[in-house]
């Protein structure tokens, strides 16, 4: 029912391999499903709950497998009209995956990785994380009876993702490196120690994060949006969404496709750079650096599968800085009361410059996809913000403070 297919060769391996890369080439794999063999049609699915596995006959495991989940997706598409009106674009929608369970979209892909890792028979699994996928890492091993190893970069992890690592009973190294130091490391001691590598890389991961794009053309009742915007980091969620909706397409689902718009932060954009160039894929950015920790990379290793979703479907790579993302951020906590960490409003910063540019259209119905929740790093809240009033314990000096705020 489905095979695994080099991008770069085009050559084809049985899924019961355990490969991250082709071994003939080095390119990346993907999963190939037969969609000509899926039945399923919108009004079976529409008599399902929410939820990445509404989606099951998309999801590449085989019929008995133990399903790992924590009834992950399934999130809030929000209606934003103050943020709406404030950038004079036609529609306008927040994809918050904050609401999953361990507060960011991970969660879709582990739910899939994890299953695959038992069905592949492993005993162990490992990531390497800037923090979220390490969190979600964690929750799905503790179900499944996994042994789960993280290695973070030392001192760059926002504190809520690493107090769940540590709390869901990952085993957590932090390293005296980057990112990109500790996902190299990671997979060199996976390939050699017999574990099972769950970053991006793993193909199985992304065909769960495909259910973020079908979630979205489903809420708007099988409307697709114009535009989906997508913070971008190591690449695997942009070019999951994309695969996922090429599958629909495919499948018949829906008759047009979006353009896939992909943010970084300034100090950490090969790919926007790569992009620019007309490159196939990155020239790695030494020493990355912003206050957006969740995407502080500088050799994304999907980048190719990114570059390939943003041109084929006419979208367009942006760059924002910190200031503009730290804005962003509050912008959509004041006006909307949705919460959401400093990466995921790098799509809400980026939709505002790109608007500006005229790079997008106001008559557009634009999407912006918020990646993880506003508690994952508290810390750079209250270091961005005013700290707050202080006053004794005394009525008549609290009316005072009070009356000056009012
Ligand atoms: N937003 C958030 C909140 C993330 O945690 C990440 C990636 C991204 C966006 C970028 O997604 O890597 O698929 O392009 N976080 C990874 C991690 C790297 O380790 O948690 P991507």
């Amino acid at each position: 029912m489905f095979d695994l297919r080099c991008i770069k060769c085009n050559a084809y391996y049985p899924p019961e391999e355990r490969i991250y890369t082709c071994p003939k080439c080095g390119g990346l794999l993907e999963v190939v499903l037969e969609i000509d063999k899926i039945t399923v049609t919108k009004k079976e699915l529409d008599s399902r709950w929410m939820g990445v596995w509404k989606y099951r006959e998309f999801m590449p495991v085989s019929e008995t497998a133990r399903i790992i989940t924590l009834t992950e997706g399934g999130t809030p598409l929000h209606v934003v009209s103050n943020l709406r009106e404030d950038f004079r674009v036609k529609e306008l929608y927040v994809k918050n995956e904050g609401a999953n369970p361990t507060g960011s979209f991970k969660d879709r892909g582990m739910t899939l990785g994890v299953t695959k890792a038992l069905e592949l028979g492993a005993s162990a699994v490992a990531c390497a994380s800037t923090g979220n996928t390490s969190a979600s890492l964690a929750a799905f091993a503790a179900v499944a009876r996994l042994s789960c190893i993280v290695l973070l970069p030392t001192g760059k992890t926002a504190m809520g993702k690493l107090s769940q690592a540590i709390l869901h009973g990952a085993k957590v190294i932090a390293i005296e490196g980057n990112f990109d130091d500790a996902l190299e490391l990671v997979r060199q001691a996976c390939d050699e120690m017999n574990i099972y590598l769950l970053n991006s890389v793993n193909p199985w991961r992304l065909e769960g994060q495909k259910s973020l794009g079908f979630e979205i053309v489903d809420q708007l009742n099988w409307d697709v949006p114009d535009r989906i915007i997508v913070p971008v980091g190591n690449c695997g969620n942009s070019s999951a969404i994309w695969k996922g909706l090429k599958e629909f397409h495919a499948h018949g689902f829906i008759d047009k496709m979006p353009k896939i718009t992909g943010i970084q932060a300034e100090g950490a954009a090969p790919v926007v750079h790569a992009y620019r160039d007309g490159l196939d894929d990155v020239i790695p950015v030494e020493n990355p650096e912003t206050i957006a920790t969740a995407i502080r990379i500088g050799a994304p290793v999907s980048a190719p599968k990114t570059l390939q979703a943003v041109r084929e479907s006419g979208g367009v790579m942006e760059a924002v800085s910190d200031e503009e993302i730290l804005a962003a951020q509050r912008l959509l906590a004041k006006r909307e009361g949705i919460g959401i960490e400093p990466a995921s409003a790098s799509t809400i910063a980026g939709l505002k410059k790109l608007l500006e540019s005229g790079e997008i259209d106001r008559d557009e119905r634009v999407v912006c996809v918020a990646t993880g929740h506003a508690l994952k790093d508290p810390e750079i809240i209250i270091k961005s913000s005013p700290a707050p009033i202080t006053c004794e314990a005394d009525i008549e000096k609290l009316k005072k403070v009070v009356a000056q705020l009012l």
